[in-house]
């Protein structure tokens, strides 16, 4: 196994990179219309139950040429080894002595993966989901109810970054599905990520405690943010039961729950134990979701059997990812082009571009598996990368987002795009007379934004339009922005499986080429450490006449300033 800058191939893709941005012969437009081109630039997935994904890259600054090359760049850097060593539970998060094994969150029961240990992990991970399943049934069919005897119809899940992004993301794709509206009749959800007590003020708002569960979201159940909030949350129901409900103890144990693999300090933060759904050390916080993190608020607010067809979903796409040739694999072929926009072609930016409302906390979600995964600065034996890993990643839903920044992606800088489609509407409404259904008029744009950006338009295309002369060159449009589309056949549980499971997968091939690792998070641990000073400080500070001392002259005069010390 070679590191990525150590193959042949690495000079080759460089050097074909240089070409893509001086050769204009190579511009997407011309690309474009090579149609024996085109059609070697597309990935499918059919299933057997009539659903198909499309993967279409012919948009990306590739030819079959540069395939090729990124198809034996991954060969040389092992990229299937690496695969399959995540696929059987290697230690492959070296520097925390972690497996990654979240794939195995939604492997259906009895499924022999052929690990040392395979079986054993599917009978704890189906062990905990039979668990939650029958804690949800008893919940929201009234056997489990509130300390005051009333049913718990609303559920507020306290945590924050990969232990309320993912079942966010998941909540707003399943809010207007048909099935999941259905189940979730009555029912709210709220998730309290912020330590901003606003969010806090917020996410309570308008809930009456007797009818409230709270479940406290927390891998390491350490986590400053979410301890404060389960803590602000805990004298909020406890004041807002008034005493009633036979005593503080009741109160908790009925309508206080925790997800965690810290199971002990769940415990000793008061909560029942029968109540502590756990998961294991080898599901990173961000790769969670499919975990009790996700499973145990959307089941509760959507059904167990509703969560069953996302875990389904997501499944689906592990068994393409691990099993597929990787010319086939779409999350592979995703995680190349990503590689080769940003080592190779410099692109620094992607963006996320979802033509669906479901999918507005979508891009949220991926942009902290994403950048937490791989913005990393050194290789896996701890040698400075010769390159820079992991991009910003942005997105909104189009097509909000053509009226917000589509302006700077036009005609400002390069953000290679993905553009995320779905055949079926959650909610069709018919066009008036003959015209379009309003999700045809949303799909309109999904399919000619790519096109807008690779084509873009010439000086002489203005000038057969008419254009006044000075004006023109404010009218040009360079295009030769790459873009893949995604094409899925409908959003709904098993679609939302699908999709979150695509871009996982993504992460982690990034993260095998660049030969990084994507499983620890070390870069968010200095920030906290700081906090942690300030803190001591702002205790001390309110508590008696102290001094600010310690920090430097920026953060002193800040310091003062918040304390009203200057
Ligand atoms: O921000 C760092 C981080 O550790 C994330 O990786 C994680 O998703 C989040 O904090 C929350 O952690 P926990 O689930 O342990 O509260």
């Amino acid at each position: 196994m070679s590191s990525l800058t150590e193959t042949s191939e690495y000079s080759r893709l460089l050097s074909a990179s240089s070409s893509f941005k001086s050769d204009p012969s190579l511009h997407l437009r011309d690309l474009c219309g090579l149609s024996e081109r085109c059609s070697g630039l597309v990935a499918k997935l059919e299933g057997s139950d009539g659903r198909s994904i499309v993967f279409d890259y012919s948009r990306q600054q590739v030819v079959g040429d540069t395939m090729d090359l990124l198809f034996d760049l991954a060969e040389k850097v092992g990229l299937d080894k690496k695969m399959n060593a995540m696929y059987v539970g290697d230690k492959i998060n070296e520097t925390e002595g972690r497996s990654v094994l979240h794939h195995c969150l939604r492997m259906p029961k009895g499924y022999d993966f052929g690990a040392e240990g395979g079986p054993g992990i599917v009978k704890e991970v189906h062990s905990v989901l039979d668990r939650i399943s029958a804690f949800v049934s008893k919940v929201r069919s009234g056997e489990h109810v509130g300390a005051t005897g009333k049913k718990l119809v609303n559920v507020v899940a306290i945590g924050i970054g990969g232990s309320q992004l993912g079942p966010e993301f998941v909540n707003e794709a399943l809010r207007a599905d048909a099935e999941a509206m259905g189940c979730a009749e009555g029912r709210t959800l709220r998730f309290l990520a912020n330590v901003d007590p606003v969010d806090f003020t917020l996410s309570m708002s308008g809930l009456d405690p007797e009818e409230t569960l709270i479940v406290v979201v927390s891998k390491t159940f350490t986590t400053a943010e979410t301890m404060l909030n389960a803590r602000t949350a805990r004298e909020w129901l406890l004041k807002g039961m008034g005493g009633k409900g036979g005593g503080d103890d009741v109160v908790l144990s009925k309508q206080f729950i925790a997800v965690s693999s810290a199971v002990e300090k769940a415990k000793a933060f008061g909560i029942d134990p029968e109540n502590v759904f756990g998961f294991w050390d080898w599901v990173g916080g961000r790769y969670s979701v499919c975990s009790a993190v996700g499973i145990v608020p959307l089941s509760l607010q959507y059904s167990f059997g509703v969560m069953e067809k996302f875990l389904a979903g997501a499944h689906n796409i592990d068994e393409h990812f691990f099993k597929a040739p990787a010319r086939e694999n779409i999350p592979v072929i995703m995680g190349l082009l990503g590689v080769w926009n940003s080592t190779f072609l410099k692109y620094e930016t992607r963006c996320l571009l979802p033509y669906s409302q479901a999918l507005k906390r979508f891009p949220a979600h991926i942009q902290q598996v994403d950048m937490e995964s791989n913005g990393k600065r050194v290789a896996m034996d701890g040698s400075v990368l010769p390159f820079a890993a992991g991009e910003f990643n942005f997105g909104e839903p189009g097509t909000n987002g053509q009226h917000s920044f589509y302006q700077l992606l036009h005609q400002g800088r390069v953000a290679p795009a993905d553009f995320i489609g779905f055949c079926k509407s959650q909610t069709p409404v018919e066009g008036e007379g003959e015209k379009v259904s309003n999700h045809d008029e949303l799909m309109a744009n999904f399919f000619a934004q790519p096109d807008a950006l690779a084509y873009g338009k010439t000086l002489a295309d203005c000038e057969a339009e008419g254009i006044a002369k000075e004006l023109r060159p404010h009218k040009v449009f360079e295009g030769n922005r790459p873009s893949s589309s995604l094409l899925m056949t409908e959003l709904d549980a098993f679609g939302a499986g699908q999709l979150l499971a695509l871009y996982e997968h993504r992460t982690a091939v990034q993260g095998f080429v660049w030969g990084i690792n994507s499983f620890d998070q070390w870069g968010v641990e200095l920030g906290k450490a700081l906090a942690g000073q300030v803190r001591k400080q702002l205790e001390g500070s309110r508590k008696e006449q102290s001094v600010v001392a310690g920090f430097n002259s920026s953060t002193t005069l800040l310091l003062e300033t918040y304390l009203g010390k200057k």
